[in-house]
Order: C-alpha cells, then sequence, then structure tokens
C-alpha cells in the first residue's frame, strides 16, 4: 500500500475510534462500556488493503447479510464474474454496463478500493470472439474494448487485472486465443492500451499457481520484458487458490520476493483455501478441469453438514500461517482479497467437482465468523480488545 494511502486509512481508523471512544463515553452511565469491534479492515489497515470478490446479488445489493458483511469487513472489492468480457459485451460493440456501474458505485458509495476483474482473458469470452481469425481483427477488438471499458470507468476504478493466466504451468505462454490469433505480444499490446486509456490506474497481470518455482520464472520474464520495452505494469497478482496443506509457505515466500525485486506491487487477488479432498493434482484454477465421476461420491464431500472442529482448527491455522507470513512482507504486498464473501458463495462448492459443500473461507454459509477469521484476527488484535461477536470455535 503506499505510504498515503496507508496514513490516509490509519487516520481514518483512529477518527472512527476516537469517534467510537467518544461515543461510548457518553453512554457509560447508562449502561455498560462497549467495546470496539475489530474487523479485517481495521486491524490490517496499517499492512495492506482486506477485500473481497462479490457476486452479482451482493452488486445489487440484494443479499443484506453479504452487504454487512462486506461493510463492516473489507475495503477492497472485486467483481466475481460481472465485468467479464461475455458480460460487458456480449455482441460484437453492443456493450452492457448495468452490472458494472451498480458495481462501481457500491464501492464508491463504501469507499472502496475498486477493481476491475479481469480485461484480457481466454475464458468467459462471448461466442463472437472465438470467431475471429486474424490479428489486425483481433487488435481491434482488443482495442476496442480496452478502450471503452477502461475508460468509461477512468479514475473510478483502481486498479486493472489488465491480463488474465496467460501462462502455463511451466510458464510458457498460454496458447490462447489471443495468443494464437494476434501473437505473443497481445500482452504488451493490452498493458499499453489499458494505461493510455487510465494513467493513473493501477495495471495487474493476474495468474494462478504463481507459487511454482517454473511459474514464477515465466512471470519474472514476463514482467521484465514488458519493463524493458518501457510499458507500465505495476503489479503481480497472485490469485491464491490453495489448499490447507499446498502450496508451502517457503514457495509462496520465494514467489512474493522475486516479484517484488522487479519493483512491482504483489498482490493476493483470489484468496480461499479449500477444505474438501483433492486427491489429484487438481491445483490452481484452471476452469477447464472437471471430474463428473466423482459427483454425489460421498467420499469426496464429506462435510455436507458443516466442518467439524478439527477441520475448522486445520483452516485456521492455515489460514494464521499464510497472514503470518503476508504480514512478514506487508511492504511488498499491497492487498489480500478473498475469492467470494462466505463459504456458500464460493465458486468451490462447484469446482472441480460440481455439487459439493466446500468451506474455504472465513464465514460460514451463516455470515458468522469461523475460527478461522478469530486466528486471523488475533495476528493483530492479540492485545486489543476481546472480540465480542459469536464465532465458530
Ligand atoms: O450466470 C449463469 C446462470 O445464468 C446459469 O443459470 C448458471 C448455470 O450453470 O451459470 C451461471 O454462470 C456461471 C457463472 O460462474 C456465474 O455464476 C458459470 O456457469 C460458471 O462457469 C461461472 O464460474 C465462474 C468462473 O470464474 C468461470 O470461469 C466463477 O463463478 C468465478 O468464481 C470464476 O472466477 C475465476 C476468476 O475469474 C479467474 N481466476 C480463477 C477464478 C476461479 O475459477
Amino acid at each position: 500500500m503506499t505510504k498515503i494511502r496507508k496514513m490516509a486509512v490509519v487516520l481514518s481508523a483512529l477518527l472512527f475510534l476516537l469517534t467510537s471512544c467518544k461515543e461510548t463515553k457518553s453512554m457509560e452511565s447508562a449502561q455498560e462500556p462497549t467495546k470496539v469491534l475489530p474487523s479485517l479492515k481495521s486491524s490490517f489497515a496499517n499492512s495492506f488493503y482486506v477485500g473481497a470478490a462479490i457476486n452479482e446479488s451482493q452488486i445489487m445489493e440484494a443479499d443484506d447479510k453479504g452487504i454487512a458483511v462486506i461493510n463492516r469487513e473489507f475495503n477492497t472489492l472485486t467483481p466475481e464474474n460481472n465485468m467479464k468480457w461475455m458480460y460487458l459485451q456480449p455482441t460484437p460493440n453492443s456493450f452492457d454496463f448495468a452490472f458494472a456501474d451498480k458495481y462501481v458505485a457500491l464501492g464508491e458509495k463504501m469507499d472502496m478500493f475498486i477493481v476491475g476483474h479481469t480485461l484480457v482473458w481466454h475464458s468467459q469470452l462471448p461466442d463472437f470472439m472465438h470467431s475471429i481469425k486474424d490479428s489486425v481483427a483481433m487488435a481491434d477488438q482488443i482495442k476496442n474494448h480496452i478502450n471503452t471499458v477502461v475508460g468509461r470507468y477512468r479514475g473510478k476504478i483502481h486498479a486493472w487485472d489488465v491480463v488474465n493466466e496467460a501462462l502455463n504451468e511451466d510458464g510458457s505462454l498460454r496458447k490462447s486465443l489471443f495468443q494464437q490469433v494476434f501473437g505473443d505480444e497481445y500482452i504488451e499490446y493490452a498493458f499499453q492500451l489499458a494505461a493510455e486509456a487510465d494513467p493513473e490506474a493501477e495495471l495487474i497481470y493476474n495468474d494462478y499457481n504463481l507459487w511454482k518455482p517454473e511459474k514464477r520464472a515465466g512471470v519474472v520474464r514476463l514482467v521484465k520484458r514488458l519493463q524493458a520495452k518501457g510499458i507500465k505494469i505495476d503489479g503481480v497478482g497472485m490469485q491464491a487458490h490453495w489448499s490447507l496443506v499446498g502450496p508451502t509457505l517457503e514457495d509462496i515466500e520465494n514467489s512474493i520476493i522475486a516479484y517484488s525485486e522487479l519493483g512491482v506491487k504483489v498482490l493476493f487477488t483470489e484468496l480461499d483455501v479449500t477444505a474438501l479432498p483433492n486427491p489429484w493434482d487438481a491445483e490452481g484454477a484452471e476452469v477447464s478441469l472437471s471430474y463428473e465421476e466423482y459427483e454425489g461420491d460421498p467420499q469426496m464431500d464429506p462435510y455436507r453438514n458443516g466442518l467439524p472442529d478439527s477441520a475448522q482448527v486445520k483452516l485456521a491455522k492455515r489460514y494464521q500461517d499464510l497472514f503470518k507470513l503476508f504480514l512478514k512482507h506487508e511492504d511488498k504486498i499491497d492487498r489480500v482479497t478473498f475469492w467470494g464473501v462466505n463459504d456458500g458463495g464460493s465458486w468451490l462448492n462447484g469446482w472441480p467437482i460440481k455439487g459439493r459443500t466446500n468451506h474455504p473461507l472465513l464465514f460460514d454459509r451463516d455470515f458468522a465468523p469461523k475460527k478461522a477469521y478469530t486466528k486471523v484476527l488475533a495476528l493483530k488484535e492479540k492485545d486489543k480488545v476481546t472480540y465480542n461477536q459469536t464465532t465458530k470455535q
């Protein structure tokens, strides 16, 4: 987080505390003093932003419990689906900004650091994009999309996932539609257009499994390539779709250091920790993977009736270890965003096996904070007030 932003966040947190203390004092004679409740955003205010990806019902403010958690806990938002190409431009040059406008207005109302997700990604493209066969037509499409979308939200969307998931697991360039039709330099082109459309926006390369040494090397090559050409890139977004056992903290730390040494910010953009069995090699977030043969298999879906204490403890320990590492490198890390607000809304209920009951986030299906939430907060709040909201221990 920039120094000025950090100071602003700390000042507003102090102001909030002062106001709360004042209010508490005036009520003291009438009732028991109320303790100020910590939250993720206030507790980590001098370290990094903490946020969540929000779904359509939250964007439309139709999810009261979700909105309450978002308001209380987070200071940055990402739209989980509503700003992807297929939704913003379903047919050529015909844009639908209804949900995106609402998303940005909500972010402004809540005083959030607003993220745009995502401009150029091979997945969730409208059908017409697949019929584009030559590089000139592809260049026109990319230019029109980025200019229109980034231009519309210039000065309002603070950071863009400009290019998403452009690398293979071995660090080579993915043979995506964009790479096949335009060539490798579609990445440079996208970043250049985004920088022109909003020179102030933070421009991010976003991908999963960025802890892997080979993929890490691919990101380092990619960022250096852009930098050598004088193209603006401000950050690397590590998606962080992880499990209870992997990746190792060492691999994550090595990536934090490697990306930071490039002079760009490190962001954790899509954090979740699956609590379910995943005995294959389905790491990360390759959306084309699916294991239909396991659908309905109770062994693959052991926590349909809730996460037992033993598993809550493991999840809490994993989250606490991860946040300890993030705090160790808070000078390099600008943002930690969870991929979803609560367990019920997580995409991991449907991937890589459909119809399971997963528990990967800090808030359960009733939006109550889990033990993992308490353990994460405890890293900052251990010497402060006792958290007096109901938590699942
Ligand atoms: O909107 C339709 C709905 O009308 C229809 O009834 C329903 C039936 O399946 O599908 C709905 O669309 C789904 C959409 O999410 C909205 O819920 C799609 O099928 C489903 O494929 C889509 O999944 C999203 C996935 O990206 C698609 O690639 C997930 O919600 C979303 O969390 C996920 O997010 C990605 C990031 O953008 C990039 N990184 C990986 C991450 C996880 O895959």
